[in-house]
């Protein structure tokens, strides 16, 4: 067991003499790059210049600025230049500017063959060793500096950095600039250089307006009336959820929304979804929109148009919502004055309105009302709609006896359920303007 020990022991000197000597004739050894404590080329490349000293220079050229974004690949060039010579190589690492010496910054990568890693024990680094002995460098090889060209020659391959941020990193590298001819010592320039990097600047991550994401409220659609409640769906569009105390604020939460370059008044704010009262306009077609959060701005544009319809749905997203009117003071809500329309499944108060009964269902953007109602503040009455919708209740319309705005951009729809509509859950729609209301809204009918 001992003499195959031994032997194994004998036999492992054996072959790393000669990987050193073949590393040796293809590229300079590690740790000569001129990093904190470390040697430089200079060691045993002369031409009686000190260093630096030469007529050529050596530098890194990022693809950038001198940032990194964590794990994400630049592709690094080393130029070495010096008109008095032919044949260049160089040796640069990337360290950790906390930890010079030792902190190994990333990983270094070559993209052709005039250029190759080796780990801090000299081993090229597809030999894996750089697990253990971390430190890279990557370097010309003999086809690197065959390729060189006279003047000056420039070098280039991959990094990639850390994968989080681990703060600043330096990059050091050195260079020989030296005769033509085969590979020698003798006559050559050599030059050093660092560059150091800072993680790049991650801004702050502003709102985001998803595409189609300005509808009217419980709507799909993409036109909205001025005056008239909308949402925005997005990412990031406050910092927190808040909602208003009915005072129409411009601001709410750190978030503003503009419209057509005017305030819109905030009722609720959240990170996915803004609920809020469009400003008052006569703007028609495609205007610009902006959501604010954070001091950063998010644009967008809206379609504005003379009316926007949208029923206000039920929890479930399926029903308009609406009251049954209940004269004799059977409801059971407002003291007895109605009751609420919907499957009685929806919880206490609902029930499906019965033939004979009247109805007031509840929507946003039916158009325009006389007089018109301001935005941005409260409103109390019933103005009229100009021209009332034409609302249908399953297939056939119903005579509305009122429509208009009750609320500050709340409209009002009442109508008796006739006697012959159909019972069971009826589509409902309301026609104004050339738009309809959204499809597949019901209301149940006994
Ligand atoms: C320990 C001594 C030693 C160090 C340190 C060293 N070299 Fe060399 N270098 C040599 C020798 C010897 C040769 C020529 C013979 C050979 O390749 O075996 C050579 C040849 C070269 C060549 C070949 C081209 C020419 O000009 O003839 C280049 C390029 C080169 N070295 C670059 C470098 C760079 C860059 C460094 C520093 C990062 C460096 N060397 C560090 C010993 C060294």
């Amino acid at each position: 067991m001992t003499k195959n020990f031994l032997f194994t022991k004998i036999g492992l000197v054996a072959a790393v003499v000669p990987i050193l000597l073949y590393a040796y004739s293809e590229g300079p050894d590690q740790r000569h790059t001129g990093a904190p404590g470390e040697l430089t080329c200079l060691e045993c490349h002369t031409s009686g210049f000190p260093l630096n000293g030469g007529p050529g220079s050596l530098r890194i050229v990022l693809p950038g600025n001198a940032t990194y974004t964590p794990g994400v690949k630049q592709t690094i060039k080393v130029q070495v230049t010096d008109a008095t010579k032919s044949k260049f190589g160089f040796q640069l690492s990337a360290r950790l500017a906390g930890d010079v010496r030792s902190g190994q910054a990333g990983d270094l990568n070559s993209i052709d063959a005039l250029t190759q890693t080796l780990c801090d024990d000299g081993t090229p680094k597809s030999s894996d060793k750089c697990s253990r002995f971390p430190v890279q460098f990557i370097e010309h090889t003999s086809d690197g500096y065959r390729a060189s060209t006279a003047g000056g020659y420039t070098y280039q391959f991959d990094w990639t950095p850390p994968a989080t941020d681990v703060g600043n990193v330096t990059f050091y590298a050195a260079g020989v600039a030296g005769p033509p001819g085969g590979p020698i010592q003798t006559n050559a320039n050599v030059y050093t250089t660092n560059i150091t990097l800072t993680p790049a600047a991650v801004g702050p991550s502003g709102p985001t307006i998803s595409s189609g994401g300005v509808v009217p409220v419980y709507s799909s659609s993409t036109t909205i009336q001025p005056g008239s409640w909308f949402s925005v769906y997005g990412t990031n569009l406050a910092a927190s959820t808040a909602v208003w105390n009915g005072d129409f604020p411009t601001s709410l939460g750190g978030t503003s929304v503009s419209v057509n370059g005017k305030p819109a008044y905030l009722w609720f704010v959240s990170a996915g979804q803004i609920n809020a009262q469009a400003p008052d306009d006569t703007a028609t077609g495609s205007v610009p929109f902006t959501v604010t959060s954070g001091g950063v701005t998010a644009s967008s544009t809206v379609t504005l148009a003379p009316a926007g319809p949208s029923f206000l749905l039920l929890a479930d997203g399926k029903h308009a919502t609406g009251i049954i009117i209940t004269p004799n003071g059977s409801g059971s809500q407002g003291g007895g004055s109605y009751d609420l329309l919907g499957p009685a499944s929806l919880g206490a108060g609902f029930r499906p309105a019965k033939k004979g009964e009247a109805v007031a269902i509840y929507a946003v953007g039916l158009g325009p009302t006389s007089p018109a109602v301001p935005s941005g503040q409260i409103f109390s009455g019933a103005a009229r709609m100009v021209n009332a919708p034409v609302v249908t209740l399953g297939s056939a319309p119903v005579a509305v006896d009122f429509a208009g705005i009750v609320g500050a951009g709340l409209y009002q729809i009442n109508f008796v359920v006739p006697q012959n509509a159909g019972s069971g859950e009826q589509s409902l729609q309301a026609l104004t303007g050339g738009v309809s209301t959204q499809a597949n809204i019901t209301i149940p009918i006994e």
